[in-house]
């Protein structure tokens, strides 16, 4: 059979989602999360869920952009290998597994213009849906977080973004409230005060979305909150 050369058409040079497996199977994961997961009866909760499946299924539906970024790592990525292998023991198996496949990938970060110190090698995010990429969108980010064992991840908040982390590899505490395991849910909403700390000896991995107008999502002026001095916190950024 033979083919005709397909013209030359800027178009078929761009990169879509469904041309992407690896990207497009970890935002099946994302999805069927937000989907058959529970909101807890909590409405506050339910309501978030409807929100980043309502932009997820635009994502899917408009079959979005890939935008390739350039891989970076940071010394806390030396934790992912381990951060991965116990997602996959556990009840996020599926997502542990999708994020393997990208893992060479992605590009970890720190978000903050003033990064202190002892944080920069316990720390890094990677982006794998916002403004910015890999897979465009305007409405919503989903990413990761990996935490190396004990870390205190300094207080902060999101101004006009609403926050969830859904935990995917070992435990964690948000505000000294209670410990998180694989699985669970955790909503922040906008401007509400946040401080994390991470168990002794393992990694802490968390997936999470932010929604929030546009401007704020493109732009999120990402800040840690200003505490006393005397206590040695940072200063923000
Ligand atoms: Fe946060």
């Amino acid at each position: 059979m033979s083919m005709t050369p397909i013209p030359d058409m800027p178009e078929a040079e761009v990169l879509r989602l469904r041309d992407a497996p690896d990207w497009f199977y970890l935002l099946r994961e994302f999805d069927a999360l937000f989907r058959l997961g529970s909101a807890g009866g909590s409405a506050l909760i339910r309501s978030h869920r409807s929100k980043v499946r309502a932009a997820l299924s635009a994502t899917f539906s408009s079959n979005a952009i890939i935008h390739r970024r350039a891989p970076a790592s940071k010394p806390v990525t030396a934790h992912l290998p381990r951060a991965l292998d116990l997602g996959e023991r556990g009840v996020m198996q599926g997502m542990a597994r999708a994020l393997r496949e990208v893992r060479g990938q992605l590009t970890w970060e720190y978000g903050y213009e003033r990064m202190p110190k002892p944080l920069a090698r316990k720390f890094a995010y990677c982006e794998v849906l916002g403004p910015q990429g890999p897979v465009r969108s305007n409405d919503l980010i989903l990413g990761f977080v990996l935490f190396a064992p004990a870390t205190t991840y300094p207080q902060h908040s999101h101004a006009g973004i609403e926050e969830s982390y859904i935990s995917i590899a070992g435990a964690w505490s948000e505000n000294d409230a209670a410990v998180h395991a694989p699985g669970s849910l955790i909503l922040n909403k906008p401007g509400f005060e946040h401080r994390i700390t991470t168990g002794e000896e393992e990694p802490c991995l968390l997936a999470y979305a932010w929604i929030g107008a546009q401007d704020r999502l493109a732009a999120p002026g990402m800040k840690l909150t200003a505490t006393r001095k005397a206590s040695g916190a940072p200063t923000p950024t």
